[in-house]
């Protein structure tokens, strides 16, 4: 088996990410009646994610360097432009408006790549190894559906 590193769990975070944003994609698509409960889904394990990333890696990483902090702060913003587009799909569910969903999708996948090109593989490599096997062991507790669900 492939060594866990923070880039390994944060691509499979990403993937079951993008595989409930392309449920509820489909269920749009073909007028299932769970369409709203797809969403749900994908809004609670995005925040969930986010929150990881958030208190365990990027409150770290930001004491490191000033590259970093920078990275980071693009990144936090983009969570919050991120929520915003989540909140006005919520708040169409009901008259059935997802016209936000194609924007969140493109953002979603370029955020996730820069993640996972840029910080994670960095971090990886700089990280003292106590301090690494710390926080992945802090993600794999806390990660639950976001590193058991398969697509
Ligand atoms: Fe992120
Ligand atoms: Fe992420």
């Amino acid at each position: 088996m492939a060594e866990t590193t923070i880039t390994s769990l944060m691509v499979q975070h990403h993937s079951v990410i993008s595989g409930l944003l392309n449920k509820f994609k489909d269920a749009i698509a073909t007028g299932q009646s769970n369409v709203d409960d797809e969403f749900l889904h994908a809004e609670r394990q995005i925040k969930e994610h986010w929150s990881i990333e958030e208190s365990v890696i990027f409150d770290f990483s930001k004491t490191m360097d000033e590259k970093r902090t920078e990275i980071i702060l693009h990144l936090m913003k983009e969570h919050q432009i991120m929520t915003d587009m989540i909140n006005t799909i919520k708040n169409g569910l009901m008259e059935k408006d997802y016209s936000a969903l194609p924007k969140l999708m493109e953002m979603m996948e370029k955020h996730a790549s820069n993640e996972e090109s840029v910080l994670y593989p960095g971090l990886d490599d700089v990280l003292p190894l106590d301090k690494k096997a710390n926080m992945i062991k802090r993600i794999e507790e806390s990660s639950g559906e976001l590193l058991t669900l398969k697509f």
